[in-house]
């Protein structure tokens, strides 16, 4: 979703700044945009579409050191160059950029800027026009910001310059995340630390309801009061080469392919000398507290929730319930007595998970986040931290996070039961090293799974996918998959409820890919294939080694059967960016889509 950037140095601005930005594309946006300070003022570059665009807009002559910047998804006002950040205010003073919704902006609009004209759509506008509105009573610049974020309701992360004054800018916070980046004589701002690792990997976090005054020897942060505060800034453990694709013509073939080694480094990091699972004592006592499990998710993360309650249910026998975190707040259901709230959020930042964070705290209830991302919002707010060690996920479409998220689910759901005296044989950390290996068995069978979607979903209009228990859940995160990337209607059922409605839509050549990887409902399901076939459709069959038959499509490595879906997905993701390649689509960026959706 939306990005910020920010420089003050002594270097080229607009290139850093530029730079920046590209770094951020794989979040999702729609326009982008620059502003470059210097003694002669703000020159301001803004285009719709991609960072190339604005790039070749560009001024090369612009030698300004100092500077902000922007990608935008929009949220108030459609996609266009005039609703594109940075925003000015009306006498040109001062110019905006901002992530985030202001809830209140229109009335704040009809309180203070009755008799100012907007440019643009966006509710941004109104904190740049507020901060001149104040300015014009004779505030400082500093006053005038602060007075501004005093009177917004909603979130922002947001960045100000100051035409009469080049050599600082000014940040302020509340719930969208922000850091301030230092360096020798230079500092910088960003919404992501991967934006300016190209300048330093020290930072500082900002809190709710700060600003920062930045200027290029110094920063300052300060509360909406004015007070003061000090803060110590920490060493981002994020290597450069990690966000390269390297040789990889995509970050989601590259991602696909790291499966086996983040299960492999998860293994590491949860085990202690003696081969045994090593987790956090007050997240054991917190598990086995409760009294019931909420798993709160979005999205990909969402339907490893799915399995991850199937894992704790079956395997540490308490009882779970899985919800789709934009939901949850408007259809809370009756809570049990001692609950205890998983949050499952690959970034850490999603705006819809986050509000259910804040309402269980107000209510009282412990949460615990599995996040890609220990300093994100959800890892600082919530009571513990699990870490999914799958190192920066790039592509839009979400692929080690997820098979990430089920393998620390599988470990916690394992720690239970053996904190809680449930006895058994199911070795997790045992069991992930084989899905390891049977995942690379699986990415190293690519051609055949190009071929599989070359023949399957080249041209076809639409896509279903069945299976049952788990199988189902991952059906879903297949068909989301295709959807994102390939833009192929795809939806994913539970086989025994096809014939309820969705079969209805099945005509002759429609492809079905079905998933028998579970041994209990092999039978079922190889029964609700035929159902399809008899009425024309294109049966695509992945089973699983042991039970599989003649005709399966693909035949995937043998594993327990807990952890069948983080090895049946690695096929659907495959073809998924397969299909999408030959569709010409756009793998890593998908339209309309955000990485981190950081708006409610
Ligand atoms: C966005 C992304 C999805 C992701 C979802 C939840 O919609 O496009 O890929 O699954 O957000 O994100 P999270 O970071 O909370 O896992």
């Amino acid at each position: 979703m939306c990005g910020i950037v920010g420089y003050i140095g002594t270097e080229d601005a607009k290139e850093i700044l530029l730079r920046g930005l590209e770094k951020l594309e794989y979040r999702g946006y729609d326009s982008a945009g620059i502003a470059v300070i210097n003694d002669g003022g703000v020159s301001l570059f803004k285009e719709k579409g991609r960072i190339a665009t604005l790039r070749d807009s560009v001024d090369e002559n612009e030698q300004g050191t100092a500077g902000i910047g922007h990608t935008r998804w929009a949220t108030h006002g459609a996609p266009s160059q005039v609703n594109a950040h940075p925003h000015q205010s009306n006498n040109d003073r001062y110019t905006i950029v901002h992530n985030g919704v202001i809830e209140n902006y229109s009335q704040l609009r009809k309180e203070h800027l009755q008799n100012v004209e907007l440019t643009s759509d966006t509710d941004t506008e109104i904190i740049v026009q507020l901060v001149e509105h104040f300015a014009k009573e004779g505030k400082s610049t500093e006053a005038a910001f602060r007075k501004t974020l005093s009177l917004l309701k909603g979130s922002y992360a947001t960045a100000l310059l100051d035409n009469e004054d080049p050599d600082t800018i000014y940040v302020g916070k509340n719930k969208s995340p922000l850091l301030v980046g230092l360096a020798d004589g230079v500092n910088v701002v960003a919404s992501d630390a991967m934006a300016m690792l190209q300048v330093t990997n020290e930072f500082v976090e900002l809190m709710d309801e700060e600003v920062v005054i930045v200027k290029r020897d110094k920063v300052t942060i300060k509360t909406l009061d004015g007070l003061e505060v000090s803060r110590d800034s920490y060493i981002a453990e994020l290597d450069a080469s990690d966000i390269e694709k390297g040789t990889y013509p995509h970050y989601m073939l590259k991602e696909i392919d790291e499966q086996p080694y983040v299960i492999r480094n998860i293994i590491t990091k949860y085990k202690d000398d003696n081969d045994t699972i090593k987790l956090d004592e007050d997240i054991r006592e917190a598990v086995l507290d409760a009294d019931r499990i909420y798993v709160i998710a979005a999205g990909t993360s969402y339907h490893a929730g799915l399995v991850g309650k199937q894992l704790i249910e079956k395997i540490a026998n308490k009882p779970v319930e899985t919800h789709i975190a934009s939901e949850f707040l408007y259809n809370m259901p009756l809570l049990s007595e001692k609950p205890l709230f998983i949050f499952i959020s690959q970034s850490g930042e999603t705006a819809d998970s986050r509000g259910v964070l804040v309402n269980i705290k107000e209510l009282g209830h412990k949460s615990l986040t599995i996040t890609n991302v220990p300093g994100s919002t959800l890892s600082r707010e919530a009571d513990y931290t699990l870490h999914t060690y799958a190192g920066p996920e790039i592509a839009v479409a979400s692929t080690k996070a997820y098979t990430a998220q089920m393998a620390v689910l599988a470990i916690l759901a394992v720690d239970t039961a053996h904190a809680g005296g449930v006895e058994m044989e199911f070795d997790p950390l045992q069991e992930l090293a084989i899905v390891a290996n049977a995942m690379e068995t699986l990415t190293d069978q690519k051609e055949s799974l190009e071929q599989v979607a070359r023949e399957y979903l080249s041209v076809t209009r639409n896509c279903f996918f069945i299976g049952r228990a788990m199988d189902y859940h991952v059906c879903l995160e297949g068909a989301l998959k295709l959807k994102e990337i390939s833009y192929i209607q795809a939806e994913g059922f539970a086989g025994g409820e096809l014939k309820h409605g969705t079969i209805a839509l099945i005509e002759e050549g429609t492809p079905v890919i079905g998933l028998a990887t579970q041994e209990h409902v092999n039978l079922s399901i190889r029964g609700n294939m035929k159902e399809v076939v008899s009425r024309g459709a294109y049966p695509c069959l992945i089973s699983m080694e042991g039970f599989e038959d003649e005709g399966d499509a693909i035949v995937i490595p043998r594993v327990h059967e807990y952890l069948t879906p983080l090895v049946s997905v690695l096929p659907l993701q495959l073809i998924s960016y397969y299909a999408a390649l030959h569709r010409g689509c756009d793998v890593d960026k998908p339209r309309n889509l955000a990485k981190s959706v950081t708006v409610e």
